[in-house]
């Protein structure tokens, strides 16, 4: 069976960077575009141009330098924000301008004072305006997670005739369960008319942590376009993270969803993103955290000493990471001693390893790691010298 492409739209310095504390200037954002479009996303979402005079600069500086990538500005659906856009995306060699309106009675009722008519016929407005600037024009439905299926199937099939090219459908709370949102996409697939000519996108928030399974569910439902950010930054909780999606689609080939990401450049990307915002991820994370490929206890580590794969379902060298990491501590058994003092060049004998193991073990119990250093310590403490160089 073929393998269907996944778009990947990023929106770090969009949905990302409305985090507090994490502005950006232009230059930096400038650098960052420039990653991702060699990191390889279809789509950067650079900005929301009639926010600030500032963002509006950005957005033209990144249209500029994109060599690859489609670059993207955010609107309301009104014609001022779509005049703004358009004058900023207008050096992109793919401009794309990203036009919405709110659709759930919530939204609706207390955030527009309208009826659900009065907003399909702004959201065909603003697409037909949208149209008059550029070819590629992406409609988003605000919380259509909350919106009934049959009403965004509504939206959906007047914005798709006034000319939209993608269809958002984000659940903008984070509320949604997976097999929901992803029975939403299929009820879409199966109900609109003209879908099977436009894409359709996932934008998913992670207020209940499901940002990452909600995104595939809408994938593995029809849905061709992920909307997400580098380390999974956003709103609240944060929006889907770019390098969980990629590397689901990659880890499980028989889904027959690939994205074109050099998944190489994910841990690089990463560590741009956490230094330029200031926002470091927690060691955890996946993929990309600190600890993503570190074993500390003894039966891991022995596994992982025999066969990486053990206890590992990502090749570090995949996401950009040199190499597995085996940390010491008191839950350390001898196999990842003897493989750490090796690493420093300390070949162990056996009757070595069993003599210095309980001296291990005693220091271990009193610091949280042992380090290079320490093990150096431990070896002329007991008259042991180097055997070969350390790695
Ligand atoms: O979460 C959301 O609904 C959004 C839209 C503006 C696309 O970010
Ligand atoms: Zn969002």
């Amino acid at each position: 069976m073929s393998i269907n492409n996944v778009q990947i739209f990023d929106t770090t310095l969009r949905d990302g960077e409305q985090v507090p504390g994490c502005k950006l200037n232009t230059e930096q954002k400038i650098i960052i575009a420039n990653q991702l479009d060699i990191l390889g996303v279809d789509v950067i979402e650079a900005g929301f141009p009639v926010s600030s005079p500032g963002d509006y600069n950005s957005v033209l500086e990144i249209s500029k330098i994109v060599k690859n990538a489609t670059v993207c500005g955010l609107t309301r659906a009104n014609q001022k924000d779509i005049e703004v856009a358009a004058a900023a995306l207008k050096y992109a060699k793919r401009p794309r301008i990203h036009t919405g309106i709110g659709t759930s009675d919530s939204h609706i009722i207390y955030k527009f004072n309208s009826t659900p008519e009065k907003i399909i016929e702004r959201a065909i407005q603003a697409v037909s305006y949208a149209k008059k600037f550029v070819e590629d024009v992406e409609f988003y439905a605000e919380d259509a997670g909350r919106t009934s299926n049959e009403f965004l199937a509504k939206v959906c099939e007047q914005v798709i005739k006034a000319g939209a090219t993608v269809l958002n459908i984000p659940d903008t709370t984070g509320y949604c369960l997976p097999d929901e949102y992803g029975a939403k996409i299929k009820f879409l697939k199966e109900n609109v008319k003209g879908i099977h000519n436009v894409i359709i996108s996932c934008h998913c928030h992670n207020d209940l942590g499901l940002a990452t399974a909600n995104a595939i569910a809408g994938v593995q439902n029809g849905a061709r376009q992920i909307e997400c950010t580098i380390n999974g930054i956003g709103e609240r909780a944060g929006n889907t993270a770019l390098e969980e999606v990629v590397m689901i689609l990659k880890q499980h080939p028989y889904l027959n969803l690939d994205t074109r990401i050099n998944t190489k450049l994910l841990y690089e990307t990463s560590q741009l993103v956490q230094q330029s915002m200031g926002m470091t991820v927690q060691p955890n994370k996946a993929i990309i955290g600190e600890n993503a490929f570190a074993h500390s206890s003894g039966i891991h580590q022995d596994g992982v000493i025999k066969n990486r794969e053990t206890y590992e379902i990502i090749n570090p060298a995949d996401v950009g990471v040199n190499e597995s990491s085996i940390i010491l501590t008191a839950r350390s058994g001898r196999a990842a001693l003897a493989y750490r003092a090796k690493n420093v060049g300390y070949d162990l004998t056996k009757i070595e390893l069993d003599d210095i193991y309980p001296q291990f073990l005693q220091f271990a119990d009193h610091h949280k790691e042992v380090n290079d250093n320490d093990i150096h310590h431990l070896m002329e403490l007991n008259h042991i010298h180097k055997t070969s160089i350390a790695i």
